[in-house]
């Protein structure tokens, strides 16, 4: 597509990135949306990586943006491993499924990679990653939460092919997240925005089935 460009998020991109997330992310996973307030609280946190917090911007407009945090993976004998973890990624909704996602994932996996990492590992729905060589955690041995469980959102892509091989690994998230577990804090931060209808819709559904679910066999 002509007229994209990618380049780091600058400090006065903030509010435009925040309204870009929200809009995405707005009645997709819950009525309303929480990572507006994610965005906007992770810079602070200590596992942020400003190095790969990139806008996708279209004739000079920010559409798209993605943001990393670290992330760690124990192995059987207790070594960790620090691995990263992107999310949240979004696209304006008028331009979704044009593969700027796909552009954004590529464009700061070449970065991750430079940076030393071999391994990312998020949460998400399968269908948006399963094509950009992400597989089941369960394929690579990664639990979470507890041995043997094997979340079905639970992605990872071997930036380095053979990274994980020879070992069990415990998945290890960021605490950057937490910040939303506080709906009152959400719910004040959103009234900063715009007033934006909540509602239902299947996609809500869609993402209880998987984040309920585990592979098992
Ligand atoms: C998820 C998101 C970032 C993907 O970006 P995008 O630019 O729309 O996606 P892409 O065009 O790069 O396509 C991603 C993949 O989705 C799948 N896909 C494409 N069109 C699809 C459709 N109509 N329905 C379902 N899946 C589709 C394909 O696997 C595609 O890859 P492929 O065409 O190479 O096979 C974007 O849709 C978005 O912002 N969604 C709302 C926020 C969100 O859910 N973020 C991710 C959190 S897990």
């Amino acid at each position: 597509m002509d007229g994209i460009t990618i380049r780091l998020e600058k400090e006065n991109d903030y509010r435009a990135v925040e309204e870009l997330t929200r809009n995405a992310f707005w009645n997709v996973y819950k009525p309303g949306a929480d990572e507006h307030y994610f965005v906007h609280m992770m810079r602070n946190h200590p596992d942020f990586i400003p190095e790969l917090a990139f806008v996708l911007e279209k004739d000079g407009e920010i559409v798209g943006n993605i943001m990393y945090t670290k992330a760690w993976l124990e192995d059987e004998s207790g070594n960790r491993k620090e691995i990263v973890s992107f999310g949240p990624l979004c696209v304006a909704p008028s331009l979704q499924r044009q593969h700027l996602g796909k552009i954004l994932i590529e464009h700061s996996f070449e970065v991750v990679k430079k940076m030393g990492y071999d391994v990312n590992i998020n949460f998400g729905n399968p269908g948006n990653y399963v094509s950009r060589g992400f597989v089941s955690c369960k394929k690579k041995n990664v639990s979470c939460f507890q041995k043997g469980n094997f979340p079905t959102a639970l992605l990872v892509c071997e930036l380095i092919p053979g990274a994980l091989d020879g070992h069990e690994w415990m998945f290890i998230p960021s605490t950057a997240a937490d910040c939303c577990d506080d709906v009152e804090a959400v719910e004040e931060f959103d009234k900063q925005f715009a007033p934006k209808e909540k509602k239902w819709m299947p996609s809500q559904e869609e993402f209880y089935i998987y984040r309920h679910s585990s592979v098992v066999r």
